[in-house]
């Protein structure tokens, strides 16, 4: 904690308390004769009622610790935050004002109409115009981004001569008979109005490349890293061949991108009900629309991009109109990629059984395909010479602008910042689920602190709003957005709270850093939820508690990977239950939502009030509530995670990591200490705050008090800057963080000490040992702070 001069003014507030202190002690020497007598007399009388004027006819929240005679909330409290409102009074508000009415018009309006990023802009003016509406100024940012969209596409079996040398040439004049057209379609439902637009969007993957190729193909399982390793070791031959491979276990991108590794020439990705629990046809579901089992039809689209992180083509710096690009060779695809449903891989498939080996003789992660009861074997191939697939696919890329919307409300103190946002954009006219039901609840939070501001609320800590666009191809609204604001990010911003698909079912599900796990419990512990069992359970009650570590997969990533700065990820997920939710799919639309996914629209207001609920703890609590031993408790995990993985790694020596982790075994330990005494504090100076100081200490001592809080805060809030390295990761220098990454090869799942994680895989020991000392002294610096 550093101490700072009594004259070192942060707020207008505290100028406010030093300019109307009187100043007796100066004429208190002048006192000699009886004429000066009488004037200190007279002084002193007139500095009493000077007192008493100040004490009872200036408004209370000037006084750090004195309690206001008409209010009967905690004084402090009042002096740092809340003309207008106290914090439980603004609890209330945001408790009772989201209403299920209004997230549904918000639904609706958003799934009407095709919003693909940087294909919608009265969306985003819409959205600006209903937030000013509610009293937040906002505006509309503007990136200039490379992205793609979908020109044509074809997808065929073929039954060729066989002559092709499988490595995808065009053949020349030969013979050809199509065995199978893939629709590329889904369904056109009655039942669910935007499936059947004229505008709506093609399936098609996110920067996925142009191209046309005929080749044999081999089914891969999900095209995990592992999977790939799998049939090169079995010997399957892959270069040249299409890959055929499910969706789920990872990030999309992450399968093409082995798949173009190891020489092949296509991937093709189809949803197999594997992964719909047990809402399965074969269980005596029927399929949407008229039960809740996966319509055969349904398509995932997505990005297939391979850094997952901005505009490719600025790396590390925002997208405005006529900066410089780089070549984005290598964080995109070079081979051609399409999603399919089901029932468009199914002839496929089944055109492989009795070639090659079977899927079952390989271990477990290739059991459990659920089309055998179609007729499916999973024969992994290849096919055999003259059965070959025709993919085609055709896209236009362009620079095109896209637009966030960011709304703020500004709060006494504006260097400290929170910030709540959500992605606008959708593969879809629907993303009812993904990412409509985060920007409904988006909506009704910002209307709902609304309400508190037309009471005359003032936040204490500066709010920031944010709509993004182009989440979707790869977090590039929020993206662009940190890297335009990063010095002031850095400076000012305390957390990032992020909803993208707020709800799908009703199984509640958080990833944050640990210095929200607090606030996170706090918030979930004050809303009830909509599924009880027992009276009064909330969704504190009904969660199991866990709380995940960072990935990536939503816009969350630049804050808390690039910037340092606590983020969390909050939704309700499906559970094995629930009705299968058609993820980047025209089935993610308004009337499924209506009809299976959240058909009373409780779970919207629900979530709507957890994150309204959670940034007031952030905003308007004197002391931060943020906590650094869960932080350290944290660290201590990861770490033996770190080192179990390690134990475990053939290419590990084992003397360098009896070397190695007890540095950092030592380093955590003493962080957890610090961390220990810190928050000690911490609550001993809120408590303090909160019950108000008595009246012969409230001026210089108020004063005093609030500089402590100042400290402890701006500790807080740069904890999590400490694990910053410059540098950046070895193979992804744009990520920044020691502790947090997206796992290399899974993309969504979080990796922990990435560093040291990369290096181990690796089996590069020099490196294992430069990642200790790496991270060892970004704990160090953290210990430092809060020492
Ligand atoms: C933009 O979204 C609105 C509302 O969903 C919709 O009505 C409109 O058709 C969309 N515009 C375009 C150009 O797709
Ligand atoms: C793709 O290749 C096939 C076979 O080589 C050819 O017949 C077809 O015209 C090509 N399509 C396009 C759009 O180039
Ligand atoms: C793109 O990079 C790959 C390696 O990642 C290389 O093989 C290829 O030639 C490059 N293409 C272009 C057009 O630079
Ligand atoms: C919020 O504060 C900033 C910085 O002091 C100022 O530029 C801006 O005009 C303020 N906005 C409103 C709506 O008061
Ligand atoms: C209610 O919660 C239970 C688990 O506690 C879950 O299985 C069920 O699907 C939920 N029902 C609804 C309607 O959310
Ligand atoms: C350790 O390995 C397991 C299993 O492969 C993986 O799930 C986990 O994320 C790894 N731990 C770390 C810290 O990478
Ligand atoms: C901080 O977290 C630790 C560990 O969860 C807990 O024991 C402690 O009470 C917390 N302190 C505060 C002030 O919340």
């Amino acid at each position: 904690m550093s101490s700072q001069s009594p004259h070192n003014e942060h707020t207008p507030l505290l100028t406010t308390v030093i300019i109307t202190q009187p100043r007796p002690s100066s004429r208190f020497h002048s006192a000699g004769t009886s004429a000066t007598l009488r004037r200190f007399c007279t002084l002193c009388l007139a500095f009493t009622l000077v007192v008493v004027l100040i004490l009872f006819l200036v408004p209370a929240h000037y006084f750090p610790g004195v309690t206001s005679p008409s209010s009967s909330a905690p004084s402090y409290h009042s002096s740092f935050s809340s003309r207008g409102l106290g914090y439980e009074e603004l609890k209330q508000i945001l408790l009772r004002t989201p209403d299920e009415g209004k997230v549904r018009e918000w639904s609706e309006y958003y799934t009407s109409g095709p919003h693909l990023a940087g294909r919608n802009k009265s969306q985003a003016e819409w959205t600006r115009e209903k937030w000013e509406g509610w009293g937040v100024p906002s505006v509309l940012e503007e990136y200039e981004v490379w992205i793609n969209y979908p020109v044509s596409h074809r997808l065929a079996l073929v039954k060729t001569d066989g002559q092709n040398d499988g490595e995808g040439e065009e053949r020349q004049g030969k013979g050809v008979e199509v065995i199978y057209e893939a629709s590329l379609e889904e369904d056109v439902l009655p039942e669910d109005p935007t499936t059947g637009l004229d505008d709506r969007v093609m399936t098609f993957h996110g920067y996925g490349a142009s191209g046309n190729v005929t080749a044999r193909y081999v089914y891969a399982n999900f095209g995990t890293f592992w999977d790939f390793e799998d049939l090169v070791n079995a010997g399957v031959e892959l270069r040249g061949n299409i890959a055929l491979v499910k969706y789920g276990r990872g990030f999309r991108g992450l399968k093409v991108r082995r798949a173009e590794q190891l020489g092949m020439v296509g991937v093709v990705i189809y949803t197999d009900p594997q992964e719909d629990g047990e809402i399965l046809e074969q269980n005596g579901y029927e399929t949407y629309p008229d039960g809740p089992a996966r319509n055969p039809s349904s398509v995932q689209r997505g990005s297939v991009q391979y850094i997952i992180c901005g505009d490719p083509t600025t790396p590390g710096y925002a997208s405005k109109p006529g900066v410089e690009r780089i070549d984005p060779n290598g964080t995109v695809p070079n081979i051609p990629s399409l999603p399919i449903s089901y029932r468009d891989a199914l002839p496929i498939l089944k055109a492989l059984n009795g070639h090659g080996p079977k899927a079952s003789e390989f271990n477990k992660y290739w059991q459990g395909g659920k089309l055998d009861y179609k007729g499916v074997e999973y024969s992994i191939g290849p096919s055999p010479a003259g059965l070959e697939l025709d993919l085609m696919v055709e896209h236009e890329y362009v620079i095109t602008p896209q637009w966030d919307v960011i709304g703020i409300i500004n709060g006494t103190l504006q260097d400290e910042v929170v910030i709540l946002g959500n992605h606008r954009d959708a593969w879809i006219a629907g993303g009812a689920g993904d990412p409509n039901s985060g920007s409904a609840a988006l909506n009704e939070v910002i209307r709902s602190f609304g309400e508190a501001l037309k009471l005359g609320w003032k936040p204490l800590r500066t709010i920031v709003f944010a709509s993004w666009d182009g989440e979707e191809y790869g977090l590039i609204g929020s993206t662009e957005w940190v890297e335009e604001y990063m010095p002031w990010l850095k400076e000012t911003a305390v957390a990032y709270l992020n909803v993208d698909v707020g709800t799908r079912g009703p199984s509640f599900e958080a990833a944050a850093s640990p210095l929200l796990n607090k606030a996170l419990y706090e918030a979930t512990s004050a809303v009830q939820s909509p599924n009880q069992t027992v009276e009064g359970q909330t969704v504190r009650d009904l969660w199991d508690g866990r709380v995940r570590t960072m990935g990536s997969g939503s816009d969350f990533t630049a804050f808390q990977d690039f910037a340092g700065i606590p983020s969390v990820d909050l939704g309700f997920a499906s559970d094995s239950k629930s009705a299968v939710y058609h993820y980047h799919s025209n089935y993610d639309s308004f009337a499924w939502m209506d009809r299976f996914g959240d058909s009373d629209w409780h779970y919207h207001v629900t979530i709507t009030k957890v994150w309204a609920l959670f940034a007031a703890a952030l905003v308007e609590t004197p002391v931060i509530q943020l906590n650094v031993t869960d932080y350290a408790i944290g660290l201590q995990h990861y770490l033996q995670s770190v080192k179990y993985n390690a134990s475990v790694s053939t290419l590990m020596d084992q003397s360098v990591g009896e070397e190695s982790f007890p540095i950092l075994d030592e380093a955590v330990l003493s962080l957890y200490d610090a961390a220990l005494a810190f928050d000690a504090k911490a609550e001993s100076l809120a408590k303090a705050v909160q019950e108000g100081l008595p009246w012969w200490q409230r001026w210089w001592s108020g004063a005093q008090m609030y500089r402590s809080v100042k400290a402890v805060n701006d500790a807080y809030k740069y904890f999590e800057r400490q694990f910053l390295f410059a540098k950046g990761l070895d193979s992804r220098p744009l990520f920044k963080h020691v502790v947090f990454a997206p796992g290399i090869w899974t993309g969504y799942s979080g990796a922990t000490f990435p560093g040291l994680i990369e290096s181990i895989d690796n089996g590069d020991m020099e490196n294992v040992k430069r990642w200790t000392a790496i991270i060892k002294e970004k704990i160090d610096q953290a210990t430092a702070l809060i020492s």
